[in-house]
C-alpha cells in the first residue's frame, strides 16, 4: 500500500479534529515508510500519538452525551490495543507484522475518519451554545494537552 496520505477528503470541517487527524495521517506514513532501525520508534510515535487522540475523542462523545458514542469508543479501544501489540513487536525485531499493521491501520483510518468520525465532527458542531465555549477552550490546543473537567 502507498503511504496515506492528507486530502481534502478527510477534512471534517471541525479544526480541532482535522488537525489531529492530519497529525496521525503524518506519523502513520512516517511508520509506513520508515527504515527497519527506525520502525520501533516511528511506531512508538503513532502510538503515543493515538493514545491522546482517542482519549479526546472519548471525552467529547462523554460530555456531550453522543448516543452512538459505545461503537466508536470500543473500535478506538480494540485499535488502541493491536497499536500496543505492535509496538511489544516492533521492539522485539518482529517488523514484517507491524508493517502489515501499519497499512491496516492507514485503511482503517480513511474509514474511520469518514464514517465514526465524520458523525462525531458533525454532532460537536450542533452542539446547543451552552457548549460552545467548551468547544471554543479546546480550539488549536494541541492534542496532548489535558482535557478540562
Ligand atoms: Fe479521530
Ligand atoms: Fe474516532
Amino acid at each position: 500500500m502507498h503511504p496515506i496520505e492528507w486530502t481534502d477528503a478527510l477534512r471534517l470541517g471541525y479544526q480541532p479534529m482535522d488537525q489531529v487527524h492530519h497529525e496521525l495521517v503524518d506519523l502513520l506514513a512516517l511508520a509506513q515508510t520508515a527504515p527497519d532501525e527506525a520502525l520501533p520508534q516511528a511506531w512508538s510515535a503513532v502510538l503515543e500519538h493515538t493514545v491522546q487522540h482517542f482519549g479526546r475523542e472519548d471525552d467529547w462523545m462523554r460530555q456531550t452525551r453522543f448516543t452512538p458514542a459505545d461503537g466508536h469508543m470500543l473500535q478506538h479501544r480494540m485499535v488502541l490495543n493491536l497499536i500496543r501489540e505492535g509496538l511489544a513487536m516492533a521492539r522485539s525485531k518482529q517488523l514484517h507484522p507491524v508493517r502489515e499493521m501499519a497499512d491496516e491501520l492507514a485503511a482503517w483510518l480513511l474509514k474511520h475518519i469518514q464514517q465514526h468520525d465524520a458523525a462525531l465532527a458533525l454532532h460537536l458542531q450542533r452542539e446547543p451554545s451552552d457548549m460552545a465555549p467548551l468547544r471554543a477552550s479546546r480550539a488549536g490546543r494541541p492534542v496532548g494537552a489535558a482535557h478540562p473537567r
